[in-house]
C-alpha cells in the first residue's frame, strides 16, 4: 500500500518524507489556499518545490472545466517535473481528458469520485489513479469504506490497472480499513500517518525497558 500525504504544507511534507514511508503527495486548490499559495506562478513553483522534497508522484490539479483547457493546463503541469501526475475532476470533459493523457503516456489522478459508476468510467478512460473521497461520504452518513470495497471488487473482476487512491482519509482507522480492503494507495494528513505509530502498550513497555536498564547500571 502506498502512503501519500494530502497537504501543500512543505514542513509536513518534509516531516513525512523523513519518516521514510512516504510514496507521494496529493494537493488540491483548497489545500494550496490553506497555505496561502495563490496565483498561477506561485502554485506552479509550489508544485516544483514539493517534487524536490519527495521521491514519488505529486498530484497537481487542473482548474479548467473544459477539455481543451484541461489538456493545455495538464501539459504545462506534466512538463514541470517528471513526478507530476495531472489531477482531473470526474466530469464529462474530464473523462475525455483522462483518455487523452493516457494516450499521451501522461499520468493522471481522477478526483472527486463518489460512486462506483464514476470509478468504472475513470478506469475505462485509463486513469493512473482515481480518488474516492471516503471522509466526505462519511460526512453525509454514507459509508465511504463500502465504496472502496465496491471499487476493489469491480476492478478485480476486470483486471483494471487504475490504482484506487483512497482520499479524504481523516484518521488511522480509515487507513487500516483501506489496507484490509486492498486500496492501492491512501492519502491523508500527517496526523493520520503518525497516528499509526501510537499504542499505549508500546509506551508502557518502552518505559519499563528503560527503567530496568537503568537498574542494571
Ligand atoms: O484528498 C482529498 C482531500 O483533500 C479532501 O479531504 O478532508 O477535505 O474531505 P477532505
Amino acid at each position: 500500500m502506498k502512503f501519500f500525504i494530502d497537504t501543500a504544507n512543505l514542513d509536513q511534507i518534509r516531516e513525512a518524507q523523513s519518516l521514510g514511508v512516504l510514496d507521494g503527495v496529493t494537493t488540491n486548490p483548497s489545500l494550496m489556499a490553506k497555505e496561502g499559495i495563490t496565483g498561477e506562478k506561485n502554485i506552479i513553483q509550489h508544485y516544483f518545490d514539493i517534487c524536490e522534497i519527495v521521491d514519488g508522484d505529486v498530484s497537481a490539479e487542473v482548474i479548467s472545466l473544459d477539455f481543451n483547457g484541461m489538456v493545455k493546463e495538464g501539459k504545462i503541469l506534466a512538463a514541470l517535473h517528471p513526478q507530476i501526475v495531472v489531477k482531473i475532476p470526474m466530469i464529462e470533459d474530464g473523462v475525455k481528458a483522462l483518455k487523452y493523457f493516457y494516450d499521451e503516456g501522461i499520468k493522471t489522478n481522477c478526483t472527486l469520485i463518489f460512486s462506483a459508476g464514476q470509478a468504472l468510467l475513470a478506469a475505462k478512460a485509463g486513469a493512473t489513479y482515481m480518488s474516492p473521497f471516503i471522509g466526505r461520504l462519511d460526512d453525509i452518513s454514507t459509508d465511504g469504506l463500502s465504496l472502496i470495497q465496491e471499487i476493489r471488487d469491480i476492478y478485480d473482476n476486470y483486471g483494471f490497472e487504475t490504482q484506487i487512491l483512497a482520499a479524504s482519509v481523516r484518521h488511522t482507522m480509515h487507513i487500516i480499513e483501506c489496507a484490509k480492503i486492498g486500496a492501492d494507495v491512501m492519502t491523508g494528513p500527517l496526523s493520520s500517518i503518525k497516528g499509526l505509530l501510537k499504542h499505549p502498550l508500546t509506551d508502557i513497555g518502552l518505559a519499563k525497558f528503560l527503567e530496568d536498564y537503568k537498574k542494571g547500571n
